[in-house]
């Protein structure tokens, strides 16, 4: 007998029951929903809508079916569709027709968004945790590494140095806008929809307030039809995990591009490397590969959500149902790929030579030979037209620019002096980008402390949070 089958005169159709159920996808929630279920109850005592007897066996037989999911013991039913009324249908099994009080002044359509609340309210703080640590792996090898220098790309062709560490702050930041992007959605995840009942509220005098205080909600929702129907919270999650899986997969192609022979900058590290199985001499960065490739189907079920959300009436429809299945492997993949990039980016060796060597070559000092001019007083699109003739020049002969003598570059310019080879050196040439946000030394340091201190302020949230 369902829990809802009153009104209904034949059983319901065994592919109607596969087809609506969310038991496979949903159970996912029960620790939200029996936690959920137990504020309510405690509520519906504490208003002396249920008497405390009552509340007694029905908060004892939650927490029993809780030791017992917990301990694997319990099956779920397809027939009972979903979490919320296989939890339900538990209880009554478990304490007696008192059970059937559980759902007093609440409907499921309240009670389903509480759990997707409190679902994504954790995995949020997760998520900036696993953010956190991996800008602080990004961080740290910055540090490390604060003397290598290579060649800095646009269009994918060297452009001028740069300090390594550079490079990885700029990751730093990205993730730190991942971050504050969660901590800003946190509060609407934070917001409590249960008392909005099936649409229009309750008629019982309940207490939302100690419901959501127990439950660490710092909101209410205002309207009840808003309650039940709002998925927001849900997009923005979404939303926020694609641009943090866009991040990830730029820094996973830099690793694989790093990796290769052809650029070789730095190893990753033989354990998150995988074999050929035919060609016995590859080492393949499978790891930041299939984290570049699992991008698309997060920012896919950003996309499915908000097709399932752009015609829907209020308030609650059943395609809202098709919000969980994509919010749960956007966990699960995000979950790894912040888990996977961290160690990797410990793990891999830089290899601080080669970049060098690859920074000296390709006439990334071409722009500071072009200042130097400047500072000499000649106009800058002059300067350009003169440096631009010695690259055609080095060119020519397989030169760079440090290879020409004086009397050559007082040749193509006469206010050129002994100083300008030191100016040329690829150690200089990062260095006198000390103004702003700049790739200098002194500059790369004090970001370095910056991005400590942000990293400390959020490891303290971290703290802090409701979950
Ligand atoms: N399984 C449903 C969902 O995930 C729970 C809410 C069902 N409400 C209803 N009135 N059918 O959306």
């Amino acid at each position: 007998m369902k829990l809802w089958g009153g009104r209904f005169t034949k059983p319901t159709n065994q592919l109607v029951e596969e087809y609506t159920a969310s038991i496979s996808f949903d159970q996912r929630l029960v620790e939200e929903d029996i936690r959920g279920s137990l504020a309510h109850v405690r509520m519906l005592g504490e208003s002396g809508i249920l008497p405390a007897e009552e509340v007694e066996a029905i908060a004892k037989g939650l927490e029993k079916i809780r030791d017992k999911v917990r301990a694997g013991d319990v099956e779920f039913s397809v027939a009972h569709e979903d979490i919320h009324m296989n939890i339900e249908k538990l209880l009554i099994e478990e304490v007696g027709p008192v059970g059937g009080k559980l759902h007093t002044g609440r409907s499921r359509n309240d009670q389903v968004a509480l759990d997707m609340h409190l679902y994504v309210r954790a995995r949020t703080v997760d998520f900036v945790k696993g953010l956190t640590d991996l800008r602080q792996a990004l961080t740290a090898k910055a540090e490390k590494h604060i003397d290598a220098i290579l060649p800095g790309y646009t269009h994918l062709q060297r452009a001028q140095p740069v300090r390594f560490a550079h490079h990885l702050l700029a990751y730093v930041d990205m993730f730190g806008r991942d971050v504050e992007r969660l901590m800003d959605s946190y509060k609407r995840v934070n917001t409590m929809p249960l008392g909005a009942g099936a649409i229009a509220g309750t008629t019982f005098p309940i207490q939302r307030e100690q419901v959501a205080e127990e439950l660490g909600f710092d909101r209410l929702y205002d309207n009840s039809m808003d309650a039940v129907s709002d998925r927001d919270y849900l997009v923005e999650f979404l939303s926020a995990a694609s641009l943090i899986m866009v991040h990830l997969s730029r820094l996973s192609e830099e690793l694989i591009l790093w990796s290769s022979e052809e650029f070789g900058y730095v190893e990753l590290d033989d354990a998150f490397c995988t074999g050929s199985s035919m060609m016995p001499q590859k080492k393949n960065p499978d790891v930041p590969e299939l984290i570049r490739g699992k991008t698309g189907r997060v920012m896919g079920h950003w996309v499915s959500l908000m097709t399932t959300l752009k015609a829907l009436p209020l308030t609650y429809n059943k395609d809202m149902q098709e919000d969980k299945e994509g919010v749960f492997d956007t966990v699960d993949t995000l979950t790894g790929a912040l888990a996977l990039t961290a160690p990797m980016i410990e793990g891999m060796t830089v290899k601080e030579e080669r970049m060098r060597q690859n920074a000296e070559k390709g006439f990334t000092n071409a722009t500071d030979l072009a200042d130097y001019l400047v500072t000499k007083g000649v106009p800058f699109r002059e300067a350009h037209e003169v440096v631009g003739r010695l690259v055609l020049h080095c060119l020519s002969r397989g030169q760079s620019l440090l290879d020409l003598t004086l009397e050559q570059y007082r040749e193509a310019h006469p206010a050129i002096q002994g100083d300008v080879f030191d100016r040329l050196q690829v150690e200089n040439v990062t260095d006198a980008r000390s103004a702003g946000c700049g790739t200098a030394r002194v500059r790369v340091e004090a970001t370095i402390l910056k991005k400590k201190d942000d990293i400390d302020k959020a490891y303290h949230w971290i703290q802090t949070a409701q979950i």
